[in-house]
């Protein structure tokens, strides 16, 4: 089944989710929706904010006048982030907080200690990590930066967020995601072999469910999952290294893959889409692939959740 799913799924990626997939559902965008929209005194958080998309993310909010919160581990390539957004954006209102998204306590301490106000979180904070490793905390490193740190994160920053009018939650997940079924049982994979790919794959479907049960909870805020096309990163070219090397004239742009989370957070046609979805160039697209059997049961999508709850529980200051 799994070979089944990955074939299916490059064909698809192979017409979608490259830089021509991008521009062949560009032509259907609605200009409107964005053209012209500002974002002042809007308050958005985007992690991973120092490059790539959530680079690029931050800098279109910048542009467009909003207050942005970069959630980065690095000071020093956050400080070189912010000084060009904020050079092209002539935006002052750009922030810095430090954090390391595979660190549960620190997400904990940061979110609570979070005190301005917040209209949308992005987060777009990713790794994909081939050799198994684990975190101070003994913690699969895929699975602390990419499901737990965005558990953590959103869930402790949701009282601010609902102080919000129009409060939005954008997750920047992967189309990987649908060579995967749900595996509640080995979250910190343990068992059999370790492949990094489809661990991080298996992340971005947690992701996917996590935004749907939020949505379902929390009827104040909207909810999304997205998927940025293959676009050309740092993290593309030093995860995936022969993936890049064959593709890389075929891969989109930074502001191409960051294209559908701006339009997530900064339109009023987003919200009026149903929220928990997952989306793909300005549109919600089907979770699962044709005949793949990657559904997973009502009570295994229960099961990550209390599981996560417990787990990012254990780190709570
Ligand atoms: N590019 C694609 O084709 C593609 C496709 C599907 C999904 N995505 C998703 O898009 C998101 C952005 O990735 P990208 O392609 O733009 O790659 P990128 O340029 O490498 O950006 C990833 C960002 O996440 C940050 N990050 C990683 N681990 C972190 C941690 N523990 N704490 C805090 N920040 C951390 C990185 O910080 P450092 O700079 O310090 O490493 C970087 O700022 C990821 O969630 C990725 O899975 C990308």
């Amino acid at each position: 089944m799994s070979m089944y799913r990955n074939a299916v799924w490059l064909v698809k990626g192979l017409q979608e989710y490259t830089k021509s997939g991008y521009e062949a559902a560009a032509k259907h965008f609605v200009p409107a929706d964005l053209e012209g929209v500002r974002l002042d005194g809007r308050s958005f958080m985007v992690t991973g904010s120092n490059s790539g998309l959530g680079k690029a993310t931050a800098q279109e909010l910048a542009n467009r006048g909003g207050t942005v919160h970069m959630v980065c581990r690095s000071k020093e390539r956050a400080e070189a982030a912010k000084k060009e957004i904020e050079e092209q954006s002539k935006n002052e209102n750009v922030h810095v907080h430090i954090l390391d998204m595979s660190n549960p306590r620190q997400v904990w301490e940061f979110a609570q200690s979070f005190d301005k106000p917040l209209d949308v979180l992005i987060n777009n904070a990713g790794c994909m990590v081939n050799q198994r490793e684990e975190t101070e905390e003994h913690l699969e490193k895929n699975f602390a930066t990419n499901t737990l740190g965005t558990y953590i994160l959103t869930t402790a920053l949701l009282p601010a967020l609902k102080k919000a009018t129009d409060p939005r939650v954008i997750t920047v997940s992967s189309g990987g995601m649908l060579t995967q079924k749900l595996n509640v049982e080995d979250l910190q994979v343990e068992k059999g072999s370790f492949d990094g790919t489809m661990v991080y794959a298996q992340n971005k479907r947690q992701q996917v469910i996590l935004t749907e049960r939020w949505a379902a909870q929390h009827k104040d805020i909207h909810f999304s999952s997205m998927h940025p096309g293959w676009a050309d990163t740092p993290a593309v070219q030093t995860s995936m290294p022969s993936f890049h090397a064959k593709m890389q004239n075929k891969l989109r742009t930074e502001a191409m893959g960051a294209d559908t989370v701006v339009w997530l957070a900064a339109s009023a046609a987003a919200v009026k889409q149903p929220s928990g979805l997952f989306f793909q160039d300005r549109k919600a697209v089907a979770t699962h692939l044709p005949l793949a059997f990657s559904k997973a049961t009502p009570q295994d999508e229960e099961k990550l959740q209390a599981v996560l709850e417990e787990l990012a529980l254990k780190f709570k200051p």
